[in-house]
């Protein structure tokens, strides 16, 4: 039997992921010791593979076959635009998609002003403003702590993943509008998804049991 590959997004996702994984009988001992610097570890039992990736790169992985599957979040698979299966929402890593800033930028906004916004999404924030709102801004991509763009006078306004709000407030900015609800998904290689159809098949469904 070849392994199947599965690539996870690093961070808290990941934890989560393997605690639904080890639900439906499939652990991975190795992946347990913190202090490893492997990269890559293989559960013997099951046959499968997993890797820890950059968010950013998971659908990459997917998308060339060198993972058959990997979990993620919705706002990377928005951004990347990568020709994958979505096959499941895992209901776990919750969060908005948000347009964000002062209050009194709400205004601004409402007025299609030509405005600028900071973001590490250009192509969610692209879509949203030129085709959903028909408005006319300028897309600045950062690659982080993007909250800091309207405070120092960057833009006018950002979009990002806003959780708990608590960055926004602590940092005197709010939701001004809200561009769609984001959470953890399965995603599948194309050819992964005829080739391994029963494995892959069978782990969809045992997951959907322990979603909750
Ligand atoms: C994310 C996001 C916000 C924050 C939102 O940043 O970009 O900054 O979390 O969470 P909250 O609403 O619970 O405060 P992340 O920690 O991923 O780091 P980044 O700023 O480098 O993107």
């Amino acid at each position: 039997m070849r392994y199947l590959t599965v690539a996870l997004a690093k961070g808290r996702l990941a934890a989560k992921a393997m605690e639904m994984f080890e639900k439906i009988g499939l652990s991975c001992e190795e992946m347990k010791d913190e202090n490893t610097r492997k990269l890559i570890f293989t559960d013997e039992e099951t046959k499968i593979r997993y890797f820890l990736s950059k968010p950013s790169d998971v659908p990459t992985y997917v998308e060339y076959g060198a993972a058959d599957m990997g979990i993620v979040g919705l706002d990377t698979i928005l951004e990347e635009e990568r020709k994958l299966f979505e096959v499941l929402d895992l209901n776990v890593g919750k969060c908005r998609m948000c347009v964000c800033g002062p209050a009194e930028m709400a205004d601004k906004l409402k007025h299609h002003e030509l405005i600028r916004v900071a973001t590490k999404y250009p192509k969610i924030a692209t879509d949203y403003f030129f085709n959903k709102k028909k408005q006319t801004v300028e897309i600045i991509k950062l690659n982080g702590s993007v909250e800091l763009a309207p405070i120092v006078g960057l833009s006018e306004v950002i979009v990002d993943i806003v959780e708990t709000g608590a960055t926004l407030r602590e940092n005197g900015l709010e939701v001004l509008e809200e561009i769609c609800p984001l959470s953890a998904r399965m995603i599948v290689n194309q050819v992964s998804m005829k080739m391994e159809q029963e494995r892959i098949s069978k782990i969809i469904k045992e997951m959907r049991g322990v979603i909750k």
